[in-house]
């Protein structure tokens, strides 16, 4: 195959593009990223010079670019799109929600646009924030009505509305995945996992919204990249898989479980004053791309937490140009 993909020099795309071109390595890729902030071509190092990569800086929204992109492969066509580019931090989206209205929404309706041009197979990396907040039960099923509560959350389920009406619309080859919070190497130290780890390291405090009994459903990044391969390659046109491995934490617990791993104690916690609007508890109920693709979580929080703070230990000279 060939995939045009876009975001990857991102958290999950780069960990994405190293497990393609690993396990499929016939395989070619273009890359089509602008490099915001968090996009850094760090994260794909030792990739770049693979002859089945290719890099193409520029925005989504931009016609001209994608089709650059596009251009790189052989033959110039893409096969399928894989879409992870987006503004995806959430207290940014309540500072300047702007530039979420233009890259996540107006870029998938231009790259939906691409894929009705070319017939090909548009797969949209969705979040389960689309789905707005649980009470202290129950789970997110790929029937649970839309009911986004942030500018970023409202600007993911605007572009997944976009992906079903090319589907329903124009008849687009379209795939959705929903996944809960991801966590691994090459996450900006923006968000919950890689800031306290860094701040750790450090010898500075974690900062912890409210009182920390916000519940998320986290995932290790190379399952989640899994479930997009899987999808992407055995997915039915027009549906939507949630990804998640049952894995609810308060994050007052994971700030706990870092100390703990990190061997501090709990002073090393701070309370810090609550998000606008925050979102009490996700949690997903992932049968759908269990049982009809075959998919499962590799792994556990016991085994990728202390592996990832390993990785944020032993990479220091990839995060610390990152902070201010
Ligand atoms: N991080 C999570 O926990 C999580 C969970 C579920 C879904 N998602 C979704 O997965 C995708 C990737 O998330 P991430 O955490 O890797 O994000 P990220 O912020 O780490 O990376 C985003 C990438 O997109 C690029 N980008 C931003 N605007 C662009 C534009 N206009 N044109 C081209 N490139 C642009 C950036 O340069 C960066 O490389 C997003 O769509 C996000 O909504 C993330």
């Amino acid at each position: 195959m060939n995939i045009l993909v876009t975001g990857c020099c991102g958290f999950i795309g780069a960990n994405f593009v190293r497990l393609v071109l690993k396990e499929r390595p016939d395989w070619h890729i273009s890359n089509l990223d602008l490099l915001t902030y968090a996009g850094n071509r760090e994260n794909l190092r030792g990739v770049e010079n693979n002859q089945h990569y290719k890099f193409f800086q520029g925005n989504i929204t931009d016609e001209n670019a994608v089709q650059k992109a596009a251009d790189l492969l052989p033959n110039g066509k893409p096969d399928a799109i894989v879409h992870f580019a987006a503004e995806s931090h959430v207290d940014n989206s309540i500072k300047n929600p702007g530039v979420f209205v233009r890259t996540n929404v107006e870029g998938t309706m231009t790259l939906l646009k691409f894929a009705q041009e070319q017939k090909i197979r548009h797969l949209q990396v969705s979040t389960d924030e689309v789905y707005g907040s649980l009470g202290e039960t129950g789970f997110f099923t790929e029937d649970t009505p839309l009911a986004p509560n942030s500018p970023y959350s409202a600007s993911k389920a605007s572009a997944d509305l976009l992906v079903r009406a090319w589907h329903e619309t124009y008849k687009l080859d379209t795939v959705i995945t929903r996944c809960s919070n991801n966590y691994g190497p090459y996450q900006f130290p923006e968000k919950l996992i890689p800031l306290a780890v860094t701040n750790l390291i450090r010898d500075k405090k974690i900062p912890v919204y409210g009182k920390g009994l916000n519940i998320r459903d986290w995932l290790h990044t190379e399952d989640h990249c899994r479930g997009i391969l899987l999808a992407l390659e055995k997915g039915v046109a027009g549906r939507v898989y949630n990804i998640g491995g049952n894995n609810e934490w308060k994050n007052i617990d994971i700030a706990r479980e870092l100390v703990k791993i990190m061997g501090f104690d709990e002073s090393k916690i701070e309370f810090v004053t609550d998000r606008l609007g925050h979102d009490l508890r996700y949690a997903i109920d992932a049968t759908r791309i269990r049982t009809e693709l075959g998919w499962s979580p590799k792994y556990t929080f016991a085994t990728g937490l202390p592996e990832t703070v390993k990785w944020y230990k032993e990479n220091e000279v990839w995060w610390k140009p990152l902070i201010k």
